[in-house]
């Protein structure tokens, strides 16, 4: 017979797992918000960057996870202690890096009501709030951007799935044109990126089991957009060799320097080839929603598929990326599957499950509707308005002096800079990062462009305000100086 009593099973020191009762949750979560509020209202108090070797956190944590629980003032004394101290700052208005973000108080208070309800969007039925939510704001943010409404939008994790799933129905649909739906992709099947392409696309297409030497890494113009004219040659070479060009991907908004690629060609060549058009607009496309940058994405309504990520720019915790397309159903033949379990009855739905990967999708519709309620669509502006501001005013300034040179156009929040070849070239640059970095006062990033090491400087944190940018350029110009100083002193 089985013993139902659980407790004479367990050790007696064993007590029943108590979630935190009312008053205790509410002691801690005051705690806990006032924590976050002082962060959003004191947005500089730590370092951007922890002063931190590897491993280290991982040395003063135990080997094991508790036997006995323990109380809720003890790990929050230990977040502050243990783990603050060892964050990189990416909410700080010092924080330039990789694209600068910001999340918001609206959209923190969306994902902890996110946690509270623990709901589960995968079927229209398992949670019919969270679905209409996601289609919902989806449609809203389409006609902020200027996009047709009418588009199949989705919420993902990341632009990096929402990439994948669109690169598996193309690859699904030109399958089934061609009578081979058994799923197995075409050995002769090519995509198409630039060498500027966010490496996310390469990673989607070998994923989706395309062969990695039909990968092509095409060249860009002297301004680092996609080079059509390239495109063009590559699938007419392709064709011509017996492959299947399937899937190209054009951004706007690159990663390296924020390149808008020449979009209403590459759509061209798409649509005489019959290619299915992927436009990533993770970061840039963010922009389109103010009025300096409504002309970026001209041509995406021709795409197949479309990403935007408003956790890059919109104020909204990670993570939140949109995936878009013209064909839902494309989407849904490539991924929809019946399991007898998640049969509903409900019709006229939509199941977002049967449109991607995953199967326990998070709401995080709640803290995008929250986001673009709060701020609107003036507050946004307002918010991106600044970041190109801001991001102009350091242009500026880099580019009136000598000792650095601006190497790519600034169109976004992002200027691309490095000290000249008289000043030191990229030796002196990398020097340069360094040095800026061991303040910690500081986060940059860097890339290579043609050769050359390049700093990055990404301005659209909501709380970067000019003290702090021009902070940022005195520190880099005094440490220009010092790079000069040294490099006369070497005779170099
Ligand atoms: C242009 C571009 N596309 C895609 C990505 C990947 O985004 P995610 O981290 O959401 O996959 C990035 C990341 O910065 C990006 O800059």
């Amino acid at each position: 017979m089985i013993d139902t009593d659980v407790s004479v099973a367990l050790p007696p020191e064993t007590l029943p797992a108590r979630d935190l009762s009312a008053n205790d949750f509410t002691q801690s979560g005051v705690v806990a918000l006032e924590w976050i509020a002082r962060g959003l209202s004191d947005p500089r108090r730590h370092p951007v960057r922890p002063s931190v070797v590897p491993g280290e956190l991982s040395e003063l944590l135990p080997r094991s996870a508790p036997l006995l629980g323990e109380s809720m003032d003890a790990i929050l004394e230990d977040f502050e202690r243990l783990v603050v101290p060892r964050v990189t700052q990416w909410n700080h208005p010092n924080f330039h890096a990789y694209f600068a973000i910001s999340s918001s108080g609206p959209g923190i208070l969306g994902e902890l009501l996110t946690a509270a309800l623990d709901v589960n969007a995968m079927l229209w039925q398992s949670c019919p709030a969270a679905t209409e939510l996601e289609q919902v704001t989806a449609g809203w943010l389409l006609e902020w951007l200027g996009l047709p409404r009418d588009w199949f939008g989705m919420i993902v994790d990341s632009a990096s799935i929402g990439v994948f799933q669109a690169l598996v129905a193309a690859r699904a649909t030109a399958s089934e044109s061609s009578g081979e739906a058994d799923g197995v992709p075409d050995p002769r099947f090519t995509v198409y990126v630039s060498e500027h392409t966010h490496s996310s696309v390469e990673k989607a297409a070998i994923a989706a089991g395309i062969a990695r030497r039909h990968i092509r890494r095409l060249p860009v113009d002297g301004h680092y957009r996609f080079d059509a004219g390239a495109l063009e040659r590559a699938i007419e070479q392709d064709l011509a060799r017996g492959l299947r060009p399937l899937f190209v991907a054009a951004t706007v908004g690159t990663t390296s320097t924020t390149a808008i690629d020449p979009v209403p060609a590459i759509a061209d060549l798409s649509e005489r080839h019959g290619l299915w058009l992927h436009v990533d607009g993770a970061y840039g496309a963010n922009y389109a929603v103010h009025p300096d940058g409504s002309a970026f994405l001209a041509g995406v309504e021709r795409a197949d598929s479309f990403v935007v990520n408003p956790h890059k720019l919109l104020l909204v915790p990670l993570d939140c990326s949109l995936l878009y397309t013209r064909h839902p159903e494309r989407l849904r033949r490539a991924f929809a599957l019946e399991a007898e379990y998640l049969k509903t009855g409900v019709s006229g739905v939509v199941d977002f499950m049967d449109y991607g990967l995953a199967l326990g999708r998070r709401f995080r519709a709640l803290k995008l509707w929250f986001v673009m309620r709060y701020f609107g669509r003036q507050g946004i502006v307002a918010h991106l308005d600044k970041s190109l501001r801001l991001t102009r005013w350091f242009g500026e300034r880099a580019a009136e002096d000598p000792r650095f040179e601006i190497v790519a156009p600034i169109a976004m929040g992002l200027v691309c800079l490095r000290l000249s070849e008289a000043a030191g070239g990229d030796a002196a640059t990398r020097r340069l990062l360094e040095s800026i970095h061991a303040t910690r006062r500081f986060a940059l990033s860097h890339t290579v462009l043609g050769g050359r090491f390049v700093l990055r400087v990404a301005i659209s944190n909501h709380r970067t305000e000019l003290d702090d940018v021009s902070a940022l350029w005195e520190a880099l110009s005094a440490a220009a100086g010092v790079e000069a100083g040294a490099s006369n002193a070497s005779g170099d």
